[in-house]
């Protein structure tokens, strides 16, 4: 389904050569999905683009004297209760950089002809900067964009929303058009419900944010996730705690280190890396390398030895050539996934991603899909079967599929089948794995062995 989205105006003002009139259409071209319409007349826009050009002297005093006209335009439109953007492109936005933010306050954003692509980003921003949300036209693909569905929850296990948003902006990704900044929940207002649970005999809660370790207390300065954390794991009967999405920037040392000191902090962990070709993380704008990440799941497991490590993976991201696609592969076999989600890189308009060079053809991106889960179906499947003898703590949650079962969840949270007595509900018992499969796990009871 599609949004209504409402036309804003976009006048853009083209300074000098040839190469500036492509760039200035390319500009309409990513903004375009985004609901900008091309407008004649700037005093009606509510963005401004000057492409500018710096080829002859004097260009740059023109720029500003143009500026001064918008900053008027700007304050006329602020008065009737209206917003303008104004942004600075091209040759002299290229040379004077920040300077023009200095000298001309008016002026929103300044972006050199590398970054185009960029546009929706930085608009974005200076939208939320005023406190506003770009209404984008993206069509709502749960499977992206969504969290977990939180359940008013009756049963054994909960979701609990601590974060929602996200100031990313990788390039393929809508959440930061869509859901806005990032924003978190004050910390007395989490550990109320989560006792509220807990009364409810809810014994594992999972903490939810599209960015759920970019957490940060409104209500109580320096408090992280590790700090939330800290606190719910004290609440009587909260046995068990987990937390998702996370992004590899935000796991700091003190969320590291309860992993390895809480004890109700489980030994699973979602950590999305997207790709293993440095080339394709820094177009995906990601913020991270596949050296960095890969030191960085060997700080966790230093940490917290046996942790379950999942991720998320995009095949076919534009530009990816075989090559970057077998760095993908080889950092999959470096770390060892427990468990992970891929995906075929899908086109959403409007994201910096879209309007990039090189899109995969889609034959192309399905054979990687293919290589890349058989290599993970073959991790998931060798992490199930190394539980195989251990005893392992399950929390028992629902009645399994014959009578005289129950399913339960490892620490690591695998789904455990076995024959238990129904008053086991809702407790957590030892459990002798005895085998496993690629999806679930089976046992028996170890009751003596507790
Ligand atoms: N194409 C493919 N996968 C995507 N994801 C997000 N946006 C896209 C897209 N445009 C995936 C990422 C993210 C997960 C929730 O969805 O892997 O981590
Ligand atoms: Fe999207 Fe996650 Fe990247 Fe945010 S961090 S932009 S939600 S993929």
């Amino acid at each position: 389904m599609t949004t209504e989205t409402p036309v804003r105006r976009l006048y853009v003002k083209t300074y000098g050569c040839q190469m500036n009139v492509y760039d200035s259409e390319r500009m309409a071209d990513v903004l375009r999905p985004l609901g900008y319409a091309i407008t004649d007349t700037p005093d009606e826009a509510d963005l401004v683009v000057l492409n500018t050009c710096h080829i002859r002297e004097k260009a740059t005093e023109k720029v500003y004297s143009e500026l001064g006209q918008l900053k008027r335009m700007k304050q006329a439109r602020a008065d009737a209760g209206g917003a303008m953007t104004i942004a600075v492109a091209g040759c002299v936005a290229q040379a004077e950089g920040e300077e023009i933010l200095r000298r001309q306050p008016a002026v929103d954003l300044v972006v050199g002809p590398q970054a185009y692509h960029q546009l929706p980003e930085l608009i974005a921003r200076s939208h939320r900067s005023r406190g506003e949300r770009l209404a984008a036209d993206f069509a709502a693909e749960a499977k992206f964009d969504a969290l977990p569905a939180e359940r008013a929850s009756t049963g054994v296990t909960a979701f609990l929303t601590v974060q929602e948003g996200c100031d990313k902006f990788c390039t393929f990704c809508v959440v930061p058009y869509t859901r806005g900044a990032e924003w978190s929940r004050p910390a007395a207002a989490v550990e109320a419900e989560a006792r509220v649970l807990a009364a409810q005999g809810v014994r594992e809660v999972t903490l939810l944010g599209q960015n759920v370790n970019a957490y940060s207390a409104p209500d109580a300065e320096g408090l992280g996730l590790a700090g939330l954390v800290r606190r719910l794991a004290k609440i009587e009967g909260l046995d068990r705690i987990r937390y998702t999405t996370s992004h590899p920037a935000d796991m700091d040392d003190a969320l590291i280190a309860a992993h390895g000191e809480v004890e109700a902090l489980m030994p699973y962990l979602h950590l999305p890396v997207q790709a293993g070709s440095d080339k394709v993380l820094k177009a995906m704008n990601r913020a991270h390398t596949a050296e960095s990440y890969v030191r960085l799941i060997e700080r966790i497991r230093a940490a917290r030895p046996d942790i379950a490590i999942s991720g998320d993976f995009i095949v076919g991201f534009p530009g990816e050539r075989d090559s970057d696609f077998e760095a993908t592969l080889s950092l999959v076999r470096d770390v060892g996934y427990a468990s992970a989600f891929s995906f075929k890189y899908s086109r959403r308009p409007g994201t910096p991603a879209a309007a990039m060079m090189g899109q995969v053809a889609p034959a192309v991106a399905d054979a990687r899909l293919q290589a890349l889960q058989t290599l993970l179906v073959e991790q998931q499947k060798a992490f199930n079967a190394a539980q195989v003898g251990r005893v392992l703590p399950v929390l028992f949650e629902k009645p399994g599929r014959h009578p005289g079962q129950l399913i339960g969840r490892s620490p690591y949270l695998q789904s455990v089948h076995l024959e238990a007595p129904a008053a086991l509900m809702g407790q957590i018992a030892p459990v002798r794995i005895a085998s496993a499969g690629q999806n679930s796990l089976a046992g028996e009871l170890a009751l003596e062995s507790a």
